[in-house]
């Protein structure tokens, strides 16, 4: 058992899916020092419900001037970033004086269109190398953690924010009551704390085990956040569902009582309820009827997988994602049966993948030689993906997707 990291109570275990490396700790071709391994398991709380990893890695460790994930990668993402700072603008923090605060705003992909359209914006990233790109965009940046001592800093410069704003990074921070006690300490009255994170609901609904991994500390639903939020003065008023990440949720937060929580929140908690992600009995059986199917899936792909190669099919993956980390050590697929995976992030390229330690190559290999089978590691992008090779399936090279379930197209 371990202690919630939101209340303090214990956490049940509910998926162990054994030894892992960092998700993002990509390695050089000769690089000889030891890999650091971790236990990657999944439990929930018996108390607030607040799904999380029991064993964490430090922050510091994922987060640095070496780090792999440039956000900027996918033609999808940049839309929805986009689309993202003007409803932020222009619906969720209309009026109000003061900052908009970014925390993991990466190499500015949500801020840099906001700098442009004239907004006071500053990001905090811990990461100095993405920090960087942002800058050079003309983002103004922080390269520090998030936390109650950088909100301090930070109202006493610019005053109260506007509005704070987080995306995939809120359920990175194992230090939540440190981040959250910011996050209050420098919202104005009036201001609204939106992030959005993948949703544990879509998790269970489709079987993406692989959104677990290393930097995914929470697996946010409502009920738990509305208690975070009230351990610091705040209340979760409104929940929107996003596409992003296979199907994320876009979280609103605002000082108590401020806001009216909405329709579409309770809606969202109606959802959950019917996925049995409320109350600790129908959790625990949707977690465990979670970790069967996903078991189950993990030895379908390896099989499947090995019966290609047994064919003499040619096979690589598409995209060296986070997630993939997962997929592939807890299935144990390495070099044996995926030639390399293609990548279009520079950082990653020329690298080795963490844990199997497969060849991640840039996108022009799969263009110039493509395999016979590829494993669509980033499903997440699985449209922009497919229309962008729309001429490899049309050649017949065969798309083998393992979300919901494992498909050989
Ligand atoms: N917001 C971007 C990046 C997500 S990756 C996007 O959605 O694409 C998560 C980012 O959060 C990384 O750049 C990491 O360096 C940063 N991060 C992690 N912990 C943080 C913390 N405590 N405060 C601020 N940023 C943090
Ligand atoms: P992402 O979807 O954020 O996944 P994770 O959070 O699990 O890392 O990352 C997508 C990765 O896929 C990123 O490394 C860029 C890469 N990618 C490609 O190689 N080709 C593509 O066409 C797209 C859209 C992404
Ligand atoms: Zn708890």
């Amino acid at each position: 058992m371990s202690a919630c990291l939101v209340c303090g109570a214990d956490v049940a275990p509910a998926l162990d899916l054994g030894r892992m490396p960092m998700s993002n700790a990509f390695r050089a071709p000769g690089d000889s020092v030891e890999e650091f391994l971790f236990d990657l398991r999944l439990g929930h709380c018996v108390d607030c419900g607040m799904v999380q990893l029991m064993h964490r890695v430090p922050a510091d460790a994922m987060f640095h001037a070496d780090y792999a994930y440039f956000s900027s990668t996918s033609r999808g993402m940049a839309a929805h970033f986009r689309a993202f700072g003007r409803w932020l603008v222009e619906e969720a923090a209309p009026d109000g004086a003061g900052p908009i605060v970014e925390i993991g705003s990466n190499d500015g992909i949500l801020l840099a269109p906001l700098a442009e359209a004239g907004e006071t914006v500053i990001g905090v990233e811990p990461s100095a190398n993405v920090a960087r790109a942002a800058t050079d965009r003309g983002v103004p940046t922080e390269i520090a953690f998030f936390g109650l001592e950088t909100a301090r800093r930070l109202r006493a410069r610019l005053g109260p924010a506007r509005a704070v704003v987080g995306a995939n990074v809120t359920c990175h921070v194992e230090a939540i009551h440190d981040y959250v006690a910011g996050v209050a300490h420098l919202l104005a009255g009036d201001g609204v704390f939106v992030f959005e994170d993948p949703w544990l609901g879509t998790i269970v609904e489709q079987t993406a085990v692989d959104q677990i991994y290393d930097e995914h500390v929470f697996y946010f639903a409502a009920d738990p956040l509305a208690r975070l939020a009230a351990m610091h003065g705040l209340e979760l008023v409104d929940a929107l569902a996003q596409p992003v990440h296979g199907g994320s949720m876009r979280w609103v937060m605002a000082p108590a009582g401020r806001r009216r929580p909405s329709d579409r929140l309770a809606r969202v908690r109606a959802r959950e309820a019917g996925l049995g992600l409320r109350g600790r009995q129908a959790l625990g059986a949707s977690l465990a009827a979670f970790a069967g199917r996903a078991t189950a899936v993990r030895d379908e792909l390896r099989a499947t997988l090995e019966r290609l190669k047994r064919k003499g099919l040619s096979l690589a993956g598409v995209g060296a994602t986070a997630k993939s980390a997962t997929t592939l050590n807890w299935a144990r697929i390495g070099p044996d049966l995926l030639d390399w995976i293609s990548d279009t992030t520079p950082a990653k390229q020329g690298r080795l993948t963490p844990g199997m330690r497969i060849p991640v190559v840039p996108q022009a290999r799969f263009v110039d030689g493509p395999p016979d089978a590829a494993l669509l590691l980033a499903w997440n992008h699985d449209r922009e993906i497919r229309q962008a090779f729309a001429w490899y399936a049309e050649r017949g090279g065969r798309w083998i997707t393992y979300v919901p379930a494992v498909r050989v197209g």
